[in-house]
């Protein structure tokens, strides 16, 4: 396959970002963009010369497609994957997997009877910052990690984006579905494990239907955990993750990384933070084409995405029992090598 081409579902928010983030790769191709809301599938198709469709069928049936991307409300990940798959096409869903675990494993499930790719959009392990973290780590000059603290927010005022984040039904939940994904899949990747278990608390506020803070600990087997709070303040953004060390520490801020060690206190990576937004999904582009022609298997494999999706589940498990410790069962489904 020569260019990819894309079809992309939903034209909110994300999208905009996933429309030029392809503009920029040129293995890639964005053909077609559908929207329920017709109009703003026409007006981001119209802006990158791409067909504009009302739904996934109308889109299959009217452009050669061949990656199917999926940027819309969560509940809505399994069954528009699915019809992709069934349709012979690859897809590219935008994180969480799914909002259930039944859904993740019918994705996986239909993914490989269909022999097609299923490549799950964590995409922040395309951030420079976070890669950059990871070789540190790897590097072993600040030793073994012993402690691992993140903090982040997202903004839940209400009107401030869009409306189905504040629907349990079509979220899955609240800033621990939405953010609290990404929380997981960094941890996982920068200790290099999988969870085995989670506990924590989520607060929901008086009459709303997803909570709006969470905090918890990731436990790991042979890495230590990983505590964060994830919170809503509004539009003012933060996120910090710092992985604490037998000589030292690094820090992940949304500008840079820093490192603390025996030479003292030094900025190691500086960025643009926008730019470098969108650079994260160029390169998960980038990383789909490559699947794709290669045949290799996605950066992110789907046992870490559905144990992503596990985790935030047995968050909400921990914080009904009063933050109880819930282990995280391994899964028997059969996940492709794709
Ligand atoms: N990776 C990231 O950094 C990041 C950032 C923001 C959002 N997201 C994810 O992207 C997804 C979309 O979030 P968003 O903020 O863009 O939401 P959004 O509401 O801005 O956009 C979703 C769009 O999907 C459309 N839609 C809904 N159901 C549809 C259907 N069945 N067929 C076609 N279109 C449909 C809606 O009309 C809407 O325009 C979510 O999974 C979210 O978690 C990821």
């Amino acid at each position: 396959m020569d260019v990819v081409r894309l079809g992309l579902v939903g034209a909110g928010e994300v999208a905009a970002r996933h429309a030029a983030a392809a503009a920029e790769v040129p293995e890639v191709r964005l053909t077609a963009v559908a929207d329920v809301d017709l109009d703003r599938a026409t007006r981001l198709a119209g802006d990158h010369g791409a067909a504009a469709f009302a739904d996934l069928a109308d889109l299959l049936a009217g452009a050669e497609i061949d990656l199917v991307v999926l940027a819309v409300p969560h509940a809505r990940h399994a069954d528009l994957a699915l019809a992709a798959l069934a349709a012979g096409r690859h897809v590219l869903v935008e994180k969480p997997m799914a909002t259930t675990l039944a859904d993740c494993d019918r994705m996986i499930e239909a993914a490989s009877r269909a022999g097609r790719l299923l490549y799950v959009g964590q995409q922040q392990r395309q951030l420079t910052t976070v890669r950059r973290a990871r070789e540190v780590l790897a590097e072993g000059s600040l030793g073994r990690p012993l402690l691992y603290l993140e903090r982040r927010s997202s903004d839940y005022t209400p009107g401030a984006r869009p409306a189905w984040i504040l629907d349990r039904e079509l979220a899955g939940g609240g800033i621990a579905i939405m953010v609290g994904i990404h929380t997981v899949d960094r941890a996982s990747w920068l200790l290099d494990e999988l969870p085995v278990a989670v506990s924590g608390s989520v607060a929901t506020p008086a009459g709303w239907q997803v909570e709006t803070a969470a905090a918890g600990q990731l436990f790991f087997a042979g890495a230590p955990p990983a505590y964060f709070s994830l919170l809503h303040t509004g539009p003012d953004f933060f996120h910090e993750t710092t992985v604490i060390c037998e000589r030292g520490r690094v820090a992940i801020d949304p500008a840079g990384v820093t490192v603390a060690d025996g030479r003292g206190l030094r900025r190691i990576v500086t960025v643009d933070q926008d730019r470098e937004y969108t650079l994260s999904f160029a390169r998960q582009y980038q990383a789909v084409s490559y699947c794709l022609r290669e045949g290799a298997s996605p950066a992110v494999s789907l046992t870490e995405a559905r144990t992503a999706v596990a985790a935030i589940h047995a968050l909400y498990e921990s914080s009904a029992a009063g933050g109880a410790r819930i282990a995280l069962h391994p899964t028997t489904v059969r996940y492709p090598h794709m």
